[in-house]
């Protein structure tokens, strides 16, 4: 894609950073699979205690660490509990019912708005001959839900659910950063939450690939076979960890600079009736139903004035903040965009 571009499709996006490569080229490494590679364990090690866990493993993609959580928790035939536009059941290709054998169930899509007692009524204890719950699985923040923050206390009504029914609570922290700085919840509190997490160092933290399963010992040595069984085995990993680590030193602090060019994003468009939601991070989600121009017909003018932006279904964009963003990129955008939506 050229740099002409002001790319707003995603904040996995972002180019490694010199000081990132730099991290990269000076990495030590070893073989992972035999467990001796220092760059990956001092990054398991410091991802496992930044969530107040006992341990973590390193992983390819956010939807590995995904899968191997909830093949975890969740046996074959057997259910997991999620919301209907959650990450897991609409992104991941059937991956929880293709290599886990497990049964999902959904409850409507409220984005972040979640209701602990509706997830309560929903799950199904063992011996009614119906498929038992083993799991409940949330997303923090939420990605179709417009980067919306699940709130801490709901966090915790679900925990009191999870814990009444004897079920595991897993969170899909692909973009957990971003709450933390959004919310000011530190990463110990919401790691504390949850049974397994996973989260990503390729979304907004601006690292090239990499993402972390985080749970107990005995969890993460089977999440260690599981993710092996699926491939995600690597060899000399650390040159990729080392740019995690260095994304977790210098770029979770600076994602309020991504949430306040979000702001302004949802500012300029808000005037078209176009936001679907209040903006809390660095999702802008755009909702045309009311608009003339559909999404492509919006992304190929955006795109005709050096802006992409992602089309999402026939009548929902979106727009994202990264770290490849900057002023200029977003003023550029500032213009652009109001320009093509008030000429429709
Ligand atoms: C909420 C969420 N979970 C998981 C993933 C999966 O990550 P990956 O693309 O690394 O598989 C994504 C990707 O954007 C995501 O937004």
């Amino acid at each position: 894609m050229a740099d002409a571009f002001v790319d707003l499709r995603s904040d996995t996006v972002t180019r490694p950073t010199a000081g990132m490569r730099e991290a990269m080229a000076a990495a030590e490494v070893g073989d992972d699979v035999y467990g001796e590679d220092p760059t990956v364990n001092a990054l398991e090690a410091e991802v496992a205690a930044l969530f107040g866990h006992e341990a973590a493993l390193f992983a390819p993609s956010g939807t590995m660490a995904n899968q191997i959580a909830l093949q975890l928790l969740v046996p074959p035939g057997e259910e997991l509990l999620c919301d209907a536009d959650a990450h897991v059941v609409t992104y991941e290709i059937g991956a929880a019912a293709a290599y886990g054998g497990i049964s999902s169930r959904t409850w409507p899509t409220v984005g972040a708005d979640i209701d602990p007692e509706v997830v309560a009524r929903m799950i199904r204890p063992d011996g009614f001959f119906a498929v038992p719950t083993r799991a409940i699985a949330v997303e923090q923040t939420h990605n179709r839900g417009g980067g919306g923050v699940i709130p801490l206390d709901t966090l915790r009504g679900l925990r009191g659910v999870a814990d009444d029914a004897g079920v595991a609570l897993h969170c899909d922290g692909a973009r957990i950063w971003h709450a933390h700085v959004a919310d000011g919840v530190s990463l110990t509190e919401y790691g504390g939450l949850f049974d397994t997490l996973s989260v990503c160092l390729s979304k907004g933290l601006g690292a090239p690939v990499g993402s972390l399963v985080v749970g107990s010992a005995e969890k993460i040595a089977r999440a260690r076979m599981i993710r092996k069984r699926m491939g995600g085995g690597m060899r000399q990993a650390g040159i990729l960890a080392a740019a995690g680590r260095y994304a977790l030193a210098h770029h979770v602090d600076r994602l309020a600079e991504d949430h306040a060019r979000a702001a302004r994003l949802a500012e300029a468009v808000a005037p078209f009736g176009v936001l679907a939601t209040t903006v809390r991070t660095n999702l802008v989600p755009l909702d045309l139903t009311k608009h003339a121009l559909d999404a492509r017909a919006l992304a190929a003018a955006a795109r005709q004035e050096g802006v992409l932006i992602s089309v999402l279904g026939p009548r929902t964009a979106r727009l994202v903040t990264h770290l490849g963003l900057d002023d200029e990129g977003l003023d550029h955008a500032l213009r652009a965009l109001p320009r093509i939506l008030a000429a429709a």
